[in-house]
């Protein structure tokens, strides 16, 4: 079993970018965290960080994985070249997002433009979302 974890634009600037919003964990640390995570469980997790849609197309176009945890950061919300992608791959893609989404101030961020090919969405629980988004990709990916 292998899982890719995604992260979009912006999010190498985690730990120091809106620590109140986003919380002080590193990226690094998040992916340090995944990785643990999968030795536990036997799992291979890939993960990939990238400002650049296209080279998020591209790495779901190319990936090998079983099941992707994306976090599309500000192109959740209009990107629907990542949306097509998701939905051509064919491969269960989980949503997961540091904040919560819906309880933010700005309006446009309360709606996704991915959430309807993804299989779930997991948002709100800071750094820890990711670690539930791969528990539920991998059970769901088991079942
Ligand atoms: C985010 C929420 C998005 O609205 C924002 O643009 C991000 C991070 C989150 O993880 O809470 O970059 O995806």
């Amino acid at each position: 079993m292998k899982i890719l974890i995604l992260h979009g634009p912006n999010l190498n600037l985690l730990g120091t970018r809106e620590p109140s919003i986003y919380g002080t964990t590193t990226l690094d640390t998040i992916n340090e965290r995944l990785q643990t995570l999968g030795d536990t469980l036997a799992v291979e997790v890939e993960t990939f960080q990238s400002n650049h849609e296209g080279a998020l197309l591209d790495a779901l176009h190319a990936t090998t994985a079983d099941v992707v945890v994306l976090n599309a950061g500000a192109l959740t919300h209009y990107s629907y070249a990542l949306r097509d992608a998701i939905a051509a791959i064919k491969k269960p893609v989980v949503e997961v997002h540091l904040s919560n989404i819906h309880a933010r101030v700005e309006t446009w961020r309360h709606h996704s433009v991915i959430s309807d090919v993804c299989v779930g969405t997991i948002a709100g629980f800071g750094a820890t979302s990711y670690e539930l988004a791969m528990r539920a990709a991998l059970d769901l990916s088991s079942a």
